[in-house]
């Protein structure tokens, strides 16, 4: 199967191309290589996919309606995983313009080059953070999810709803996969588990926001293998939790970390922020039953292998 994936120069993105590749599809990726973070990660994530993987990665902005149409033209792809977004919800609150301008109108472009192609399936990575405070706890695909509690988690649920308009009108097979705190090697390092890290192996002072906050972490290697079982299943359209269905206290997460490497974060404590939610808890019945989705990696297992990946890395960066 040909596959784009949008966003394959980033965390999630890099990994869903090497297991698209390593099972022997053929993976074109595109990415803009923002500096939201060290665009340095990224060529990284990019040269190690071209070296290692057969993957080539194309520079490009999913808001270049002509050259997305292009690409798609030119490749005739049977599916399209798009992963590529401005992430980060506190961000977000800065930028409202730039979120719906990348997540819901390049999300358009896509989808547009999509159905003008004939794409046998559109997955679109879309967020746990759509569901806001919901009092549905466990989240489930059938609440409303009509309180977005920042512009991120909007333009994200604006664009699930266009999957629907898309689907009824032009029958484009589109499934929305909610991711929920994903975590692993190559991480974002703006997230809870990459500044942890931080805090532990070179002392960095970080924030701890109060409350008693529980998130559905999710390894990087379910999310991105209940991806691959969407992308082979089309399904019309479909909106699927992609957590682990099982959330664990955030005091709990930096415990496990802190055992591991045998020393302690060092925290400064900050108000809640209102963009924040308490819980994150994913209802998976529905991805077990349409997917056979599966996650496998414990809490423990997966804190361990970041933390082995985020010490080479440094190590990398500053050899002893
Ligand atoms: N990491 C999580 O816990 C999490 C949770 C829920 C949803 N998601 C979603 O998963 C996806 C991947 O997130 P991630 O954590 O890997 O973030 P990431 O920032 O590492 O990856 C996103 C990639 O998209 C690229 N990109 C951004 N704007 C672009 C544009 N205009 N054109 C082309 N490329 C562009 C970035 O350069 C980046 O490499 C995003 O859609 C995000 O909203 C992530």
């Amino acid at each position: 199967m040909k596959v784009l994936v949008t966003g394959a120069a980033g965390f999630i993105g890099s990994h869903l191309s090497e297991m698209l590749a390593t099972r022997g599809d053929k993976v074109i990726g595109v990415d803009n290589f923002n500096n939201y973070y060290d665009p340095a990660k990224k060529l990284n994530n990019a040269n190690n996919l071209e070296s290692h993987h057969d993957v080539m990665v194309i520079k490009a902005d999913i808001r270049d309606r002509e050259r997305m149409m292009a690409l798609f033209e030119e490749h005739q792809f049977d599916a399209v995983a798009h992963i590529a977004a401005m992430a980060g919800v506190r961000n977000s609150v800065a930028n409202p313009a730039l979120y719906m301008d990348v997540d819901l109108v390049g999300t358009q472009h896509l989808m547009d080059a999509a159905r003008e192609f004939g794409v046998g399936n559109f997955v679109f990575a879309s967020t746990s953070s759509i569901y806001g405070d919901t009092l549905q706890i466990p989240f489930v695909e059938t609440d409303n999810a009509v309180e977005p509690p920042q512009p991120y988690a909007a333009a994200k649920r604006a664009s699930e709803l266009l999957g629907y308009t898309y689907n009824k009108l032009f029958k484009l097979n589109f499934t929305a996969v909610r991711f929920f705190t994903v975590y692993g090697p190559r991480g974002r390092p703006d997230m809870m588990p990459y500044l942890l890290a931080e805090s532990i192996y070179h002392g960095k002072e970080i924030p701890l926001y109060e409350g008693d906050f529980k998130r559905d972490w999710t390894f990087v290697e379910d999310t991105v293998k209940g991806v691959t079982l969407a992308l082979d299943k089309p399904l019309g359209y479909e909106i699927i939790n992609l957590g682990k269905g099982h959330p664990e206290p955030l005091l709990e997460f930096i415990a496990e970390m802190e055992g591991i490497a045998g020393k302690k974060a060092t925290f400064i404590s900050k108000p809640k922020l209102e963009a924040d939610m308490y819980v994150t808890y994913a209802n998976i019945e529905k991805a077990r039953r349409l997917l056979g989705f599966d996650p496998q990696v414990s809490m423990k297992e997966g804190v361990r292998r970041f933390w082995d990946w985020y010490v080479a890395e440094q190590e990398q960066l500053t050899p002893a």
